[in-house]
């Protein structure tokens, strides 16, 4: 079996917080509209709310912003609302869209005056193109190049100013002349559960569903800090509340619903459980190798390292060590297992040559 977060089918992973087909037509009417309506992301959100009322007491284009965070944060989200707020048209695309400086170049003299151009995945466009949004960005200006070879010649176009709104999952990999462009950057955090089960009760709201206080607690406590998550999960649940009971989602509904599609508590899914229990019960709570690990749970390497393990030392579940991964007293504890009461493991692991 593959997990593929972002497989079109949408079927893969209940708690996966990239966008499925599913979501891309449910988030739509669920996006908050202005900075007002947004939940939580409170310092961004001060930030954000400073940056643009300037900038519209000055009449002028707001500075460019860089939204860093997890997917599922709101980041896409915030673009748009970046430029409702400065009431000007958005024009998306993405880095992995932008494959030739040419493309970049076809896109930025497009531009109208002020308008809000939202790059997602800024992290993954190419060189030359980078190179070209390094002077789009300081002198609203490119250089499109005409012709080939030694008679190719730069022709300077001027652009209108515009706002560059960049957003990544991976702040870290920006080339610094990249970042030091943006006059903001705003970094997403994970929500709290109290913010979780204010996404819910607005979500439920739009979608006519109602739903008790209790019940949106419960899936909030259940959706790793991600708001697409909490959306997604919302569904399920009232799916199942519309199916096996009176429609209402209530923390009864959500528990029953849940536990069908093995979400756990604290949002750990089958995958999650399957990798730690393999490390509990397998390997005593390790020291374990990936790979030896991934093997006791019949999976990729990549899968147990990049789609269950995030989240799990993130939860505080799971170590990654030098000697290899180690299971944390919480863990024992989420499965209702008791540790070995030594630490040393003995011959264990050698078992399964790890
Ligand atoms: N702060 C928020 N308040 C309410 N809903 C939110 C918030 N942030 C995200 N969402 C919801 O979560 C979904 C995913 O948000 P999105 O902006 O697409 O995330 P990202 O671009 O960071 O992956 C959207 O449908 C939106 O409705
Ligand atoms: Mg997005």
């Amino acid at each position: 079996m593959t997990w593929d977060e972002t497989a079109p089918d949408g079927g893969t992973r209940l708690v996966g917080a990239e966008a499925d087909g599913e979501d891309r037509a449910a988030e739509a009417a669920l996006r908050p509209k202005d900075l007002a309506e947004f939940v939580g992301q409170s310092t961004v959100r001060e930030q954000l709310d400073l940056v643009l009322r300037a900038a519209r007491a000055r009449g002028a284009t707001a500075d460019h912003v860089l939204l860093s965070g997890a997917p599922g944060l709101g980041k896409t989200t915030l673009s748009m609302i970046i430029a409702a707020e400065m009431n000007a048209p958005i024009r998306i695309t993405s880095g992995p869209a932008i494959q030739h400086a040419g493309d970049l170049a076809a896109i930025l003299s497009s531009l109208t005056e002020g308008e809000v151009l939202f790059l997602d995945e800024i992290h993954r466009m190419s060189r030359p193109a980078e190179e070209m949004l390094y002077m789009a960005m300081e002198d609203y200006r490119v250089d499109v190049i005409v012709g080939k070879g030694p008679g190719a010649t730069a022709i300077p176009l001027e652009l209108p100013p515009f706002t560059l709104v960049g957003a990544t999952t991976r702040a870290g990999l920006l080339p610094p002349p990249l970042r030091d462009r943006f006059g903001f950057t705003g970094h997403m955090e994970f929500y709290t559960p109290e913010e979780l089960g204010h996404v819910i009760r607005r979500s439920a709201g739009l979608l006519e569903v109602e739903v008790t206080e209790d019940g949106a607690g419960e899936i909030a406590g259940r959706s790793r800090g991600t708001p697409r998550i909490a959306n997604r999960l919302l569904r399920r649940v009232r799916d199942y509340a519309q199916v096996k009971a009176d429609g209402v989602v209530t923390r009864e509904a959500a528990l029953r619903a849940l536990e069908v599609y093995e979400v756990d508590e604290r949002g750990l899914d089958r995958l999650d459980r399957a990798v730690l229990t393999a490390l509990l019960k397998l390997f005593g709570g390790g020291p374990v190798g990936l790979s030896t690990l991934a093997v006791a749970v019949g999976e990729e390497r990549e899968t147990v390292e990049e789609v269950a393990e995030p989240f799990l030392v993130r939860q505080g579940l799971l170590a990654r060590t030098p000697r290899g991964r180690v299971a944390t007293p919480a863990a024992w504890q989420h499965l209702g297992l008791v540790p070995p009461p030594s630490p040393d493991r003995g011959g264990q692991t050698g078992l399964f040559g790890a």
